[in-house]
């Protein structure tokens, strides 16, 4: 069996010094109690060097919630992944919906950042994931099919094994709103129908596929059952230390 992943993204939230605390508490929490399940902790770009210093503790790993798609020079405001290579960072979300839409990130886009990402050792967590309207319009499987391929499927066999994908539906992500357990069971398993098509079988297995979207202590458990499903990519749930200690516990 695959070990699980929980993945907290913390997007623009907390001072340094909650963040900092929160940290400390989730080792306190971690020495208590070991977790099974790999946990990456994605905070803010400011907070990434302190946290990677506690990352030392061997109790997570720290990634970045996104990367510039250029490799370096006149960008104004972007962070590249040879930056966070330098900073010991091993992996960095790609595509999260907010990024899609509030800062147009569009597939060609996308792409830049994975290959950014792979060329300087980062782990990418690509998301995916329909909004409310395409799946009301039954169109949920076609526009996850297409920003898998447009993201991932570029790249080679040994490319793609270092890929994480998170299926996120814009309409559960910090909703309150889960997708039922049997919704995340689909759409993972027609995920990895796609990786098979595209990188056989064995790939396809070994592919970790996480769930996201309104994921909590309450839910966990039955959401990290169901087939297919990898572990989470937490975001509200992740910026209480008890909470997403209680996550990781269940995956
Ligand atoms: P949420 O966010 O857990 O707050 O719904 C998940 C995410 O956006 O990664």
């Amino acid at each position: 069996m695959r070990k699980k992943i929980v993945a907290g993204n913390w997007k623009m939230n907390k001072g340094f010094q909650e963040a900092e605390e929160l940290i400390e508490e989730l080792i306190s929490l971690f020495e208590e109690q070991e977790v099974k399940s790999e946990v990456i902790l994605c905070p803010p770009f400011t907070y990434l060097e302190m946290a990677s210093d506690y990352a030392q503790e061997g109790y997570f790993h720290i990634g970045a919630q996104n990367i510039s798609p250029f490799p370096a020079g006149a960008y104004t405001g972007e962070v590249s992944a040879s930056m966070l290579e330098s900073m010991d960072i091993t992996h960095c979300i790609i595509g999260h919906s907010e990024r899609r839409k509030y800062f147009n990130e569009d597939d060609k886009m996308l792409t830049a950042k994975v290959n950014q990402a792979l060329m300087h050792k980062l782990v990418p967590i690509f998301c995916v994931g329909e909004a409310l309207p395409e799946r009301e319009a039954e169109k949920h499987f076609e526009v996850v099919r297409r920003q898998v391929r447009h993201g991932l499927f570029h790249l080679d066999t040994n490319e793609f094994q270092k890929v994480i994908i998170a299926y996120e539906p814009v309409w559960a992500i910090g909703t309150g709103v889960t997708a039922t357990p049997a919704q995340a069971a689909e759409m993972h398993a027609y995920i990895r129908t796609l990786i098979t098509e595209r990188y056989g079988a064995e790939v396809a297995e070994a592919t970790m596929i996480l769930y996201g979207g309104s994921c909590n202590a309450k839910n966990a458990a039955e959401i990290f059952a169901q087939p297919g499903v990898d572990g989470g990519l937490i975001g509200g749930a992740s910026l209480d230390a008890e909470e997403f200690h209680s996550i990781c516990k269940q995956a």
